[in-house]
């Protein structure tokens, strides 16, 4: 998709016009040229509540005159003066849904009409440009009918002067549909071998540095935990290291790190069968790594970021690891595996021993770890955890211009000794109360000389039921706090 922007009404050339009407008051400005060319028919629709202009709400008026536009779609903002970012969402996602479909190539949105409850216009056309794009993701690649679905929009003007708001939605977009396209695809597609190409691939198209470290390696480096986790897959693990250097040479890298479980069957402690499909979604921390390292690439922002993925496939077998098996982690620490479903931590914990040698200015590590976070926080909020406060601020700043909300959780040291283990230095599991925390807690124990935040993104990775997918989330979020630094 193209994107650009124009500034004034009267100036714009496109096929469709998309004009923006509140359902009260005085007419925008695009509705009232519309109301001018149509002897007073947007006011007519409002008053006989054909078309009510309700947030979301979208009518298409065909013909209405030839100066710039063949068609008007007129969609509603409702009563309010500006919109929360609830309502800017849907009313956005009403107008991707409804041009996608459309047989025009080039359409103008009058997107200076949408004001965003204390939002700049730049960081509101950040948003926007992000949200338009993000409405023409469609998962392709395994239906017949999938020609069908492709767009015949090539380029979508928005209305702003601000260049760079324009290239950071765009990218966060990118980055973000990568980031679903990975989360959808199927287990016996991604794979940790298949992740561990596309950071080849990025590799390549983007020129950053890739190392892909294999099990051999992994064995030698003493990660016996990650590697504990992959035993029961044929699928061999991966821990991939991409390197983005748009900062000064030998400045210490910020890090993310991504919890790729390619599928998490939960190993011997084997899941219930319904919803288990979902668990392909286990590598969601991963693909928004990846997704964030998309979008920086196309940014090119001056900081230097390094993505590390800890990729593996957690599967029961003969030589699976057993509930009450000990090993032992690259710190040193010996850990009980009490249940082998709480297997996101097992590799995390690793890596983040691995990240040491990167000397990180931060460190933050995003994973669907815990079933409950999603009974704590629902789809709504990640669950945010830190041991530096300075950098719990920086998350929340990003979280809130990027709309990608976080709610930030405790780590007091009460909660540790849910992990006491009488056989090993901790156990994997904290029992029934405070999931989430305690699984946070295990992560803090490896994460000694850093500053660090966790996000557990276990109940906003996807969504299930109907509208089942990933939802690219938090490459918003982590984009914004990268461009921050
Ligand atoms: N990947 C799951 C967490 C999960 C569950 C995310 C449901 C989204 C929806 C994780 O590996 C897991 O199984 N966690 C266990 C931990 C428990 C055994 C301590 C959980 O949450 O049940
Ligand atoms: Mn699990
Ligand atoms: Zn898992």
């Amino acid at each position: 998709m193209n994107m650009a922007l124009f500034d004034r009404l009267s100036t714009v050339q496109a096929d469709l016009l998309v004009a923006f009407v509140p359902s009260e008051g005085a007419l925008s400005e695009s509705a009232a040229w519309i109301d001018e060319n149509t002897q007073g028919q947007i006011s007519q629709l409002r008053e006989t509540s054909v078309f009510k202009a309700g947030v979301g709400q979208t009518l298409l008026l065909p013909g209405v005159s030839q100066d710039f536009a063949q068609a008007v779609l007129l969609v509603g903002i409702g009563k309010d003066a500006a919109l929360s970012d609830m309502q800017a969402r849907k009313v956005i996602a009403a107008v991707a849904a409804q041009i996608k479909g459309l047989p025009f190539a080039s359409v103008a949105i009058a997107s200076g009409e949408v004001e965003l409850k204390g939002r700049s216009p730049s960081d509101a056309l950040a948003l926007v440009a992000q949200w338009v794009n993000e409405g023409f993701y469609n998962f392709l690649g395994f239906k017949k009918d999938d020609a069908e679905k492709a767009t015949k929009v090539t380029t979508i003007q928005l209305q702003g002067t601000d260049e760079a708001a324009l290239a950071i939605g765009t990218a966060t977009a990118k980055g973000s549909a990568f980031a679903r396209q990975l989360g959808n695809l199927p287990g016996n597609v991604c794979t940790p071998s298949y992740l561990a190409s596309k950071a080849q691939q990025l590799g390549e198209d983007y020129s950053i540095e890739v190392e892909l470290l294999d099990e051999t390696k992994m064995d030698e480096l003493g990660m016996h935990c990650l590697l504990s986790v992959g035993r029961g897959s044929a699928q061999p693990s991966y821990l991939i290291v991409m390197h983005y250097r748009g900062g000064n040479e030998g400045e210490a890298p910020h890090v993310l790190l991504g919890k790729g479980i390619t599928f998490d069957t939960g190993g011997i402690s084997l899941k219930p069968g319904p919803k288990m499909d979902e668990m392909k979604y286990d590598m969601c921390g991963a693909a928004s790594v990846f997704g964030t390292m998309k979008a920086i690439c196309e940014l090119k922002p001056n900081v230097n970021f390094t993505a590390v993925i800890a990729a593996a496939e957690n599967m029961p077998s003969s030589r699976a690891t057993k509930p009450g098996d000990i090993v032992k982690t690259m710190s040193g620490q010996t850990v009980e595996i009490l249940n082998t479903d709480a297997e996101g931590r097992l590799v995390l914990c690793d890596a983040l021993t691995y990240i040491e040698r990167f000397k990180p200015k931060s460190v933050v590590d995003i994973a669907t770890l815990t079933g409950a976070c999603v009974v704590a926080l629902g789809s709504v909020n990640s669950g945010m955890y830190a041991n530096n406060d300075d950098l719990a601020a920086e998350l929340k700043t990003a979280s809130q211009t990027s709309a990608d909300k976080i709610w930030q959780m405790p780590l007091d040291e009460e909660y540790q000794q849910q992990l006491d283990s009488n056989f090993a230095d901790i156990g994997n599991i904290g029992g029934p109360e405070a999931g989430s925390v305690t699984a946070a807690c295990f992560l803090s124990r490896f994460t000694g000389s850093y500053s660090w935040a966790h996000l557990d993104i276990a109940g906003t990775a996807w969504t299930g039921g109907a509208a089942k997918g990933a939802s690219g989330r938090p490459v918003a979020l982590l984009t914004r706090y990268l461009l921050n630094k």
